[in-house]
């Protein structure tokens, strides 16, 4: 990027130049002035100090060109500070008023400081624009994931108090799911916006890896049994880490169910492993897979990914937010990579603080 001489140079310039100007006119003009004038019109030099016609003409014309040169290099300058100021004022007051839209023209004049105060305007406005654009996509996505399980309870709760369904276990073991499910939603979208202030705190303590991970793995074996999966668990020899034993146990659960809702059956690996001083623990699936262009955007909340698919198993959109989050506040990442078998892998590392 070239860089265009500041306002202050650019004053000091204009204005030494301006003074010079004005000076050899009125210095090297008088004198060939003077000489045309004793040359060709000698009677027409005053002798007295009351100047003569002539002299009187010479003096005015000299006022003149002087002020138009003044006047030339004050617009010069104001086209090049006052016109992009106006520009960044006018639009402040239109973003204040709440056109995000509002941006100041950057004219070929503006240049230094002015051009880079235009530009840093339209960076900001821009910003609030998006940050807003993001704001209002969240709520509508908050009020759509809260609405479809509030509708079916309050259907079903409608329908046992208007005797429509008999009241039975199963009914209830439904109703619970759908309550189990809202409360998972809640604890998800307080998760991120805890990480989105800045508030997710953890409580960090040494913990032994692979007692939490057999938790987790105990809690889903029936699940993925069921479906058709094949736990493979390798955990290495030094398992005790320094972290927030129920968000890592949180991540894991994100990803178990996401293998189970949205991996074809097979293979799971789930393994974990310190070296480095970095903990490293990985959920790797068979398939299908996840595209490059999708896997970039999984860890955002709401996206996901093959729409079809992922309607059908009806998730928020959400888990894998929630695991990037838990990463960071760990002070580590989130990373999603195709594994070997042709599935996906999820990673999740963090350094570990003795
Ligand atoms: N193991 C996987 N194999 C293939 N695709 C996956 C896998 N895990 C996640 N995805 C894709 O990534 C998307 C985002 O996952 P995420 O866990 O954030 O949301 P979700 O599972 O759809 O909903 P939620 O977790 O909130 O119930 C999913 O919709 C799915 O398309
Ligand atoms: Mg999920």
């Amino acid at each position: 990027m070239s860089r265009s001489p500041g306002l202050r140079k650019q004053i000091i310039l204009s204005f030494s130049v301006m003074a010079l100007g004005i000076l050899l006119l009125s210095i090297v003009g008088t004198y060939v002035f003077y000489a045309l004038a004793s040359t060709y019109l000698p009677d027409s030099i005053s002798e007295t100090w009351v100047p003569s016609r002539i002299e009187l003409t010479w003096i005015l014309g000299i006022i003149v060109a002087a002020m138009i040169l003044a006047g030339y290099v004050a617009i010069r300058l104001s086209r090049r500070i006052i016109t992009p100021l106006n520009s960044v004022a006018h639009n402040l007051r239109e973003v204040a008023q709440g056109n995000l839209q509002a941006r100041a023209t950057l004219d070929e004049h503006a240049q230094g400081e002015t051009a880079q105060l235009v530009r840093d305007f339209n960076t900001m406005a821009e910003r609030l624009q998006s940050v807003t654009r993001e704001r209002e996509f969240w709520n509508a996505a908050v009020a759509h994931e809260l609405r479809t399980p509030v509708t079916i309870l309050r259907g079903r709760l409608q329908g046992l108090a208007e005797g429509v369904f008999t009241p039975s276990s199963e009914m209830f073991i439904g109703l619970l799911r759908q309550v189990e499910g809202l409360g998972r939603l809640i604890e998800d979208l307080r998760v991120l916006s805890l990480t989105e202030s800045g508030h997710l705190e953890l409580d960090l303590a040494p913990t032994n890896l692979a007692q939490e991970i057999s938790v987790v793995v105990h809690a889903f074996a029936s699940s993925l049994q069921a479906r058709g999966f094949n736990l493979q668990l390798e955990v290495g020899e030094q398992t005790q880490v320094m972290c927030d034993a129920f968000r890592i146990r949180q991540a894991l659960m994100a990803l178990l169910e996401n293998a189970l809702k949205h991996a074809e059956p097979g293979v799971l690996r789930l393994s974990a492993e310190v070296s480095n001083g970095i903990c490293q623990v990985s959920v790797e699936d068979n398939g299908p897979g996840i595209t490059p262009d999708i896997a970039v955007q999984v860890f955002e909340a709401f996206r996901r990914g093959d729409p079809s698919r992922s309607r059908s198993s009806g998730g928020s959109g959400l888990g894998l937010a929630v695991v990037k989050a838990i990463a960071e506040a760990h002070g580590g990442q989130a990373v999603c990579r195709p594994s070997d078998s042709g599935g996906t892998a999820f990673v999740l590392r963090w350094p570990i603080r003795d």
